[in-house]
């Protein structure tokens, strides 16, 4: 089924203040690596905090929440369907430490230069069949060795799910990959991990019928 595309999307795409790209997508991943645009943090955020990753933003709730929780950390919030990212950054106008990208997980090495992130956040990650998509998966060892190449020496990925299964086997591949699990919980709501967790749009959907949330922080290996 095709997305119905939002009225007006590329006016409001480009009226996007925080967006900082719209990724194309025309070439393969891996073509596209090799010509890259890496942006410059000083000169997106004009300051030199820490900035952290969030992989397939949706419609901008933990991004706005970052902003009131983490002031002095700055945001890439990415996303690769232009016609959710647009409501998230419209939502995010005032959040001074967010900027928006447009692109597949796929693309990320292309815009952002290798060990310059402190965090990358997972969150609700679309968990894709196994069976058939598992390469989809944005635990994936592909993925994995890509946000390993993009974080800084001791940089974590944090991922939240309500899927139990899907959870259960990203475990095992940041495990098959050698990353440091930190710490762990099938019950993040009555862990002590709850303290500054950002609820998402999707997480407050689980919650609201009492699904467990499950939750890991990896620490990316020493290469
Ligand atoms: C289930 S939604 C969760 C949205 C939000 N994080 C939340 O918790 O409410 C997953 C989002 O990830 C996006 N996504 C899936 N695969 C992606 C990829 N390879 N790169 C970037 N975004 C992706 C989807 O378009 C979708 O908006």
């Amino acid at each position: 089924m095709r997305l119905r595309l939002k009225k007006h999307l590329q006016s409001r795409l480009g009226q996007a203040e925080n967006l900082l790209k719209v990724d194309t997508q025309e070439l393969n991943s891996h073509i596209a690596t090799q010509n890259a645009e890496w942006l410059n943090w000083q000169e997106v955020f004009g300051n030199d905090n820490p900035v952290c990753l969030e992989i397939g933003c949706g419609m901008g709730g933990f991004a706005k929440g970052f902003w009131q929780i983490f002031p002095n950390l700055n945001l890439v919030a990415v996303e690769k369907l232009s016609n959710v990212i647009v409501s998230a950054c419209e939502k995010c106008q005032d959040c001074k430490n967010v900027r928006f990208l447009n692109a597949g997980a796929e693309y990320l090495e292309k815009y952002i230069a290798p060990h310059s992130v402190d965090t990358i956040y997972l969150n609700f990650s679309t968990p894709f069949q196994k069976k058939t998509y598992a390469n989809r998966r944005l635990t994936n060892p592909r993925f994995l060795n890509s946000y390993q190449r993009l974080l800084k020496a001791g940089g974590k990925v944090i991922q939240k799910t309500d899927d139990d299964d899907f959870f259960a086997w990203s475990k095992e591949q940041f495990e098959k990959c050698n990353w440091q699990i930190v710490a762990i919980t099938t019950d993040l709501h009555n862990s002590p991990y709850a303290k500054n967790n950002i609820v998402t749009e999707y997480e407050q959907k689980f919650l609201d019928v009492g699904k467990n949330i499950n939750y890991v922080c990896a620490m990316a290996p020493k290469e």
